[in-house]
């Protein structure tokens, strides 16, 4: 660039054009990269000036400072401008309705089976009994022989049962809760007060009212002087904390191998007997495969369905509810956390 006066003026003409021009931020960076950085005409002309005769200098010195310092101040203005509309420009952006609905997290929550497993548990608990496990995968022996269902028992053959290779194992999934009743009194000597809710397998279709998988909950009581009389007054308790206080119960002569005499219990609900489970006193050849003196101890026992009681005292009909996991259906019940 030829070094006169106006040539200055208009390099700093065109660099203030530029600074005004620039939209933003960054271009404003790249319009001092090119008008106002080392390599820009007005740097070029400062750096030149020793080249300049000796008389000429102070003139253009105070020319080129001029032009500098109005493009610098041309600058600072747009730039402070342009970071005001930036900062702007973000808080839209970035802008939080405080008036949107929150997103929920959902809390977990109990199956309705495992809520009413842990009201038995509870109701129970609060007359002295505790609460027994066992393995869902038992032996043959403590499912079916020890409870007096012999290999040729007709009995056996009555449960759909799931045995589980190697069959030399004489391993089943257990088809009932009963096996804990022997594991229970092998284990400890009477007084014994149990129930026991678990799980229990059999070869049944899942349908309406079918599942291979379903609940049970066992109760077994041994102690000196027990009668059918104490039996009846356990599930006439039982029976009114599940179904309400006006609900009675009826035994129905029946057979179990490991009962004697047995029964199927009843209960009347909003008009009608419906089958709730099996009882009776425990069956002294049981007692003796548990090596219990049968002239001093006597037993009661029995057995329902978790599925069942649910879906009477809630009035499901359809067995699917219950196993699907549809929280739709299960949310009806509360999470049944405290
Ligand atoms: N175990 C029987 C079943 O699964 C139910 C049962 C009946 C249990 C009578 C008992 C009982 O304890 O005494 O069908």
């Amino acid at each position: 660039m030829s070094l006169t006066s106006s040539s200055l003026v208009a390099a700093a003409d065109l660099a203030i054009a530029a600074i005004q021009g620039a939209k933003d931020l960054e271009e404003l960076k790249a319009v001092r990269i090119e008008h106002i950085g080392d390599r820009s005409d007005l740097a070029k002309a400062n750096q030149s000036l020793a080249t300049l005769p000796k008389e000429d200098r102070a003139e253009f010195g105070k020319i080129i400072g001029v032009e500098r310092a109005r493009v610098n101040t041309v600058y600072a203005a747009r730039e402070v401008e342009l970071e005001i509309e930036r900062d702007r420009r973000i808080l839209e952006e970035e802008r939080v309705d405080v008036t949107l609905p929150g997103r929920r997290t959902s809390l977990g929550g109990l199956h309705p089976l495992t809520i009413l497993t842990n009201e038995i548990s509870d109701l129970f608990l609060g007359m002295g009994y505790q609460v027994e496990e066992g393995p869902e995968l038992e032996s043959e022996w403590l499912n079916f022989d020890a409870l007096n269902m012999p290999v040729d028992h007709p009995a056996r053959t009555m449960q759909d049962t799931f045995f589980v290779e190697p069959l030399t194992a004489r391993l089943v999934l257990r088809t009932h809760t009963s096996p804990v009743q022997v594991r229970t009194m092998l284990r400890q000597a009477p007084p014994i007060y149990i129930i026991c809710p678990g799980r229990t397998y059999r070869a049944d279709e899942l349908d309406a009212t079918h599942t291979p998988v379903f609940g049970q909950v066992e109760g077994l009581v041994v102690d000196r002087g027990i009668t059918m009389a104490d039996l009846k007054g356990t599930l006439d308790h039982f029976a009114q904390a599940m179904f309400g206080p006006e609900v009675k119960t009826r035994l129905r002569p029946s057979f179990f191998p490991f009962t004697e005499p047995s029964a199927e219990v009843d209960f009347f609900f909003q008009g009608r007997w419906i089958e709730w489970g099996g009882c009776g006193m425990v069956n002294p050849k049981v007692l003796h495969a548990a090596g219990i003196d049968t002239q001093e101890f006597s037993g009661f026992a029995f057995g329902m369905g978790l599925e069942r009681t649910l879906m009477v005292r809630h009035g499901i009909s359809d067995m699917h509810d219950i196993v699907e996991g549809d929280l739709r259906f299960t949310r009806q019940f509360g999470t049944g956390l405290v």
